[in-house]
């Protein structure tokens, strides 16, 4: 009866206390939820995590004839994360993505933009050279496909820049085509977060076609203007 009383009387929060004889101070705030972002060492040992696990893959034909493992380079800290297709020979020799001719032309692409290659994280779509530098199978894309993924969520990348038809059949599928596709900002949600993301064409490819480089000056352009609108300096 008296707790009755004293419940319609008021809902006053230390009378409620009182009555009940509760003595913690319970303070009434809303809960300051903080946003999850990984250091410099969380992501160097989840990086290490998932090289183990790629490393320790079975029944590739691509890890069988490769060399070595070419997992990554640069920044893991960048905003900006690039993926390209595969290794080629020199990767596979030197253990470091985009370091042959196709490298070259990616480094001078990013200075044409004002962007160091030191200042971005690279990677590739599958982590060991295919033979005779074939493009990777479906099935090798959609296996190597759950590391990128995971690959992603680690780097967290404001920007994800996607190069050549490899890296998009990773993210959507082959139901687009990149010459359709380039230049567009798209959206791609992984494990419940959401990436802007470009298609454009694959350095090895201007290589091949240059005359395609017009169209990856303007994709270029747009990644520096969003770069700009994110305030994102290097
Ligand atoms: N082409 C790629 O897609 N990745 C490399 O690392 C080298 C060439």
């Amino acid at each position: 009866m008296e707790i009755e009383q004293k419940n319609q009387n008021n809902n006053n929060f230390e009378d409620i206390m009182e009555l009940f004889e509760i003595d913690y101070i319970y303070e009434n705030k809303p809960i300051k939820r903080t946003i999850y972002e990984p250091s410099l060492k969380d992501k160097q040992s989840l990086l290490e995590n998932l090289k183990l696990k790629i490393q320790n893959i079975s029944n590739c034909e691509l890890k069988k004839n490769s060399k070595q493992i070419v997992f990554n380079d640069g920044d893991p800290q960048s905003p900006i994360m690039i993926v390209g297709e595969g290794p080629g020979q020199k990767e596979d020799e030197i253990g470091k993505p985009f370091v042959g001719d196709a490298g070259v032309l990616l480094n001078k692409m990013l200075e044409a933009i004002n962007i160091k290659r030191s200042k971005v994280y690279i990677t590739n779509v599958v982590n060991y050279r295919p033979p005779n530098n074939r493009k990777p199978q479906l099935s090798e894309i959609n296996r190597y496909a759950v590391f990128l993924r995971e690959h992603i969520n680690i780097i967290d990348p404001k920007i994800l820049i996607l190069m050549g038809s490899t890296a998009m059949e990773a993210l959507f599928g082959q139901t687009l085509k990149i010459s359709e596709e380039r230049g567009k900002w798209k959206e791609v949600i992984i494990n419940q977060k959401t990436y802007k993301i470009i298609l454009t064409f694959h350095p090895a490819y201007l290589l091949r076609q240059p005359d395609q480089k017009k169209y990856s000056w303007e994709d270029l352009k747009m990644i520096r203007k969003r770069i700009n609108e994110l305030k994102i300096s290097f």
